[in-house]
C-alpha cells in the first residue's frame, strides 16, 4: 500500500489488514489501536500494560458487504432489523474515508473518518486514542426536512469470564428484554449473567461500569448524546447459531452499547447536528 498523505510517522499508519481491507494502526504514548475503513470499525484498543479492552471474534469475516464481529461496530441509520435491509444499518459495511489526522496536545492521536456520499446528511466519526478511547459519531442534517435515525456504538468488551463480571449504572432503569419480550425495570443489584441477555435500557444517560475481578480491571463507559444503553451476551445457543462467532466465545465478551434506539431514536431538524460521544476508560479494580 502506498503512503497515505494523512499518515503520521511513528503514530498513524495505513496498512493492509485482514482480508486485505485497509486498516489504520495507531500508536499513542499510552496505547495502541486499530481501525478499519470498512465500517469505520475500531477493532482494537489496548493500553500499555493492560489486556486488550475490546473483544474481537476469531471467526469474524473481513470482507466487502459483511460486518466485522467484535470491536466497535458503528450502527447507523437504524438499529436491529429493518424491512429486508441489512441488520443494524449500512454504516458498518460501508468503506469510510480518512479525512483528518492529528496529534493532540494531550499526546492522544486523533483521526476523523467520513461516511461517503450520504444523501441529505453528513456523518463523521472521530476516534481519539490516548489514555482512554474516545469516539464521537457526528450526524448533521444538511437537508430541508427533519431527519430521523437510530445510532449506536455497539462496543464489544474483552472480559475474563462472563460468569464473573458485573455491570453497574443501570439501577431503576426501564428496559426492553428482547429475549423474554417484556418490559421491566432494573433493580438495585449489579447486573450479572446466567444466560442469554439482550436488553435495551431506555432514557438513560448514565455512566456504566464493568467490574472484572479476573482481569483486576474496572471499565468505565461514559457517554453523552445517548439515551439508550444496550447490554448483550448471546450465551450458548445463539453463539452456535452465529456463523461469524465461535461457539465458546460468549465467555470472553460482553456488549455494552451506547446510542439512541427504538423510542429513543433521534429526529434532527434541518441544519442541526447530533453528537453521540462515548469515552472508554479503565483502571485497576483494586485501588
Ligand atoms: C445487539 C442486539 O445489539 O446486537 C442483538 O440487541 C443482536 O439482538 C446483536 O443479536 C448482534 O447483532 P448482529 O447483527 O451484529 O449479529
Amino acid at each position: 500500500m502506498n503512503d497515505h498523505p494523512l499518515e503520521i510517522p511513528g503514530h498513524l499508519t495505513l496498512t493492509a489488514g485482514e482480508g486485505g481491507l485497509p486498516k489504520i494502526l495507531v500508536e499513542s504514548a499510552f496505547s495502541r489501536a486499530e481501525i478499519y475503513l470498512h465500517g469505520a470499525h475500531v477493532t482494537q484498543f489496548q493500553k500499555h500494560g493492560e489486556p486488550p479492552l475490546l473483544f474481537m471474534s476469531a471467526a469474524s469475516e473481513f470482507a466487502a458487504g459483511k460486518p466485522i464481529r467484535g470491536g466497535v461496530p458503528v450502527i447507523f441509520p437504524w438499529f436491529g432489523g429493518r424491512d429486508g435491509h441489512p441488520a443494524h444499518g449500512f454504516a458498518r459495511t460501508t468503506e469510510w474515508e480518512l479525512v483528518s489526522t492529528a496529534i493532540l496536545p494531550s499526546q492522544a492521536v486523533q483521526l476523523i473518518l467520513r461516511l461517503p456520499d450520504p444523501d441529505g446528511y453528513e456523518v463523521d466519526f472521530v476516534v481519539t486514542v490516548g489514555d482512554q478511547l474516545s469516539m464521537e459519531l457526528r450526524v448533521t442534517n444538511t437537508s430541508e426536512q427533519p431527519f430521523t435515525f437510530e445510532n449506536c456504538l455497539h462496543t464489544y468488551f474483552h472480559i475474563s469470564s462472563i460468569s464473573d463480571i458485573s455491570i453497574t449504572g443501570l439501577s431503576n432503569t426501564q428496559y426492553h428484554d428482547k429475549v423474554a419480550d417484556l418490559v421491566a425495570t432494573e433493580g438495585h443489584e449489579p447486573i450479572r449473567f446466567q444466560g442469554e441477555m439482550d436488553r435495551v435500557y431506555f432514557n438513560t444517560t448514565a455512566t456504566t461500569e464493568i467490574a472484572d475481578p479476573g482481569f483486576g480491571r474496572k471499565i468505565c463507559i461514559a457517554k453523552s448524546g445517548s439515551q439508550s444503553t444496550v447490554v448483550w451476551n448471546p450465551w450458548i445457543a445463539k453463539s452456535i447459531r452465529m456463523p461469524d462467532f465461535g461457539d465458546e466465545e460468549f465467555v470472553g465478551m460482553v456488549c455494552v452499547e451506547s446510542g439512541n434506539v427504538a423510542d429513543d431514536q433521534i429526529t434532527l431538524p434541518p441544519g442541526d447536528r447530533a453528537v453521540l460521544a462515548v469515552n472508554l476508560s479503565s483502571e485497576s479494580l483494586f485501588i
